[in-house]
């Protein structure tokens, strides 16, 4: 039996919630479970310098201390109820917020909040080697950190199903932890989080592009009419800027030791720039070019009659709905969307309502683009005449209208021979797997060492000095 106040840190009033103490009595065994199974391997008695989400209060929502992660306290965690919130967009837009679920979009939104849930543990299935070849202490507590996280997203998402939707809530809650990533006969749910995450490089692509999507995904629900769900995506949105941060700086700190190697010895070429150990630029963008592609399918179809059901039904809007000045109805408005015609690709204007999707590909688009500036900038700085390119939106896709037709980088439409012909440029081969993994055998854990092909980073976490011992191995 669990103290439910002291080990599930909540603001939903947990210890009064007979029902949900029920279902959360079977629940969090057989979560524990999983993750004596599929989380981070060998990890179960290390000590690690964690945070903690206690409380929703913006100064002070979590705490920082040493935990072994079994130990970890799962919370859940809502932001608080603001009482005059209206269902803002779609045909019930004016209404107040809904507190419980509306019947008739019953099966959607658990559908919606399954999909959503599934992708949490994924993640960790993907990540669980990697411990075993970190290139620091401090990668290695980040790692955790965005696992555990993870961990609670999934918690977040099983306390709407237990919570509101009675026993096919609680059966969808029990399938999310039988579901494995890649596993051929029971996979996760999205294609993506079926890829193997197999080195560090991939680690840092990923949580760069990949949770990236999930925060659009959580800023769209964040919209919901469907008040708790609202309230629990804006609240996961507070954990996901720490896993873009470990993505987008652990890319940084590769391209910064990469050009440091480069400009010492004054080399460029791809051959050269690895005999010294470091991921040479061409490999770098090879990753980004099968990172983001695979990331944008995560949005779907660019035409979709469910996206625009689930926006004219109040379920899923749009990137910061309440910030956009239009009627919040889409029934007019149009928008653009890109199809393959012939050898060309070309404009069309599609009803709005049915291009949410592409629409929310292209808020994350520009979002990722100011990373890749970023990167850019330190290569910049070293005088390195290469700069990183976001492959073309129709690159690589296995989703939406470029699906079966072959796109080179730059948007080209090339036959599938051609194609083939340069997927060794244009896409990370078992040759640069192999290499980049070759850096990766076993794990540098002395405090404030790291690893050759990656420099430290501007700061520790939580104020904490580079050769603070992140993580205590038992
Ligand atoms: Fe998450
Ligand atoms: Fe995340």
């Amino acid at each position: 039996m669990i103290d439910y106040v002291d080990k599930i840190p909540n603001n939903v009033d947990l210890g009064r919630d007979r029902v949900l103490q029920r279902a959360l009595e079977h629940w969090q065994p057989a979560y524990l479970n999983w993750w004596y199974d599929m989380g981070p391997n060998e990890s179960h008695a290390y000590d690690v310098y964690l945070r903690t989400a206690i409380t929703v209060e913006p100064d002070g929502w979590a705490q920082f201390g040493y935990v072994k992660m079994p130990e970890y306290r799962w919370g859940v965690f809502l932001q608080p109820r603001d009482a005059e919130r209206k269902v803002n967009f779609g045909a019930h837009k004016g209404q107040p917020a809904w507190q419980e679920v509306p019947g008739e979009y019953r099966s959607t939104l658990r559908r919606i909040i399954v999909t959503q849930g599934d992708t949490e543990p994924a993640s960790v299935e993907q990540q669980r080697m990697l411990g075993l070849c970190c290139p620091s202490m401090y990668d290695l507590r980040n790692i955790f950190q965005v696992n555990v996280e993870e961990g609670r997203h999934l918690w977040a998402m099983v306390y709407l199903l237990h919570r509101y939707f009675g026993r096919d809530g609680r059966e969808e809650a029990e399938a999310l932890l039988d579901r494995r990533s890649g596993d051929a006969d029971n996979p996760r749910i999205l294609g993506a989080f079926n890829e193997p995450t197999p080195d560090w490089l991939a680690f840092f692509m990923f949580t760069f592009f990949t949770d990236r999507d999930g925060k659009y995904q959580l800023c769209a629900l964040a919209e919901s009419g469907f008040d708790p769900l609202a309230r629990t995506c804006r609240f996961m949105l507070t954990e996901e800027a720490h896993h873009m941060f470990v993505g987008e700086t652990g890319v940084s700190r590769i391209v910064q030791r990469t050009c440091e190697v480069m400009k010492e010895n004054k080399i460029d070429d791809p051959a050269d720039v690895r005999a010294m150990g470091v991921i040479d630029l061409q490999t770098l963008q090879r990753y980004l070019n099968f990172h983001f592609s695979v990331t944008i399918d995560l949005f779907g179809s660019d035409a979709s009659s469910n996206a625009a059901n689930y926006f004219t039904n109040g379920l899923k809007g749009r990137f910061e709905e309440t910030k956009l000045n239009d009627d919040h109805l889409l029934a007019e408005a149009d928008y653009p969307v890109w199809e393959v015609s012939g050898d060309k690709i070309i404009e069309k204007r599609v009803p709005a309502l049915t291009a949410l999707n592409e629409r929310l590909r292209d808020d994350y688009i520009r979002e990722v683009e100011g990373g890749v500036g970023r990167w850019n900038r330190i290569i910049e700085k070293a005088g390195i005449p290469f700069r990183f390119k976001l492959p073309h939106k129709g690159f690589h896709r296995a989703i939406g209208n470029f699906a079966g037709h072959f796109i080179s980088p730059e948007g080209v439409v090339v036959s599938e021979e051609q194609w083939k012909q340069h997927a060794r440029e244009w896409m990370p081969s078992a040759a640069d797997y192999a290499y980049v993994q070759s850096l990766m055998v076993g794990r540098v854990v002395e405090p404030g060492k790291f690893a050759n092909w990656i420099a430290p980073p501007a700061r520790g976490i939580n104020n904490q000095p580079l050769n603070f011992e992140y993580v205590r191995f038992n």
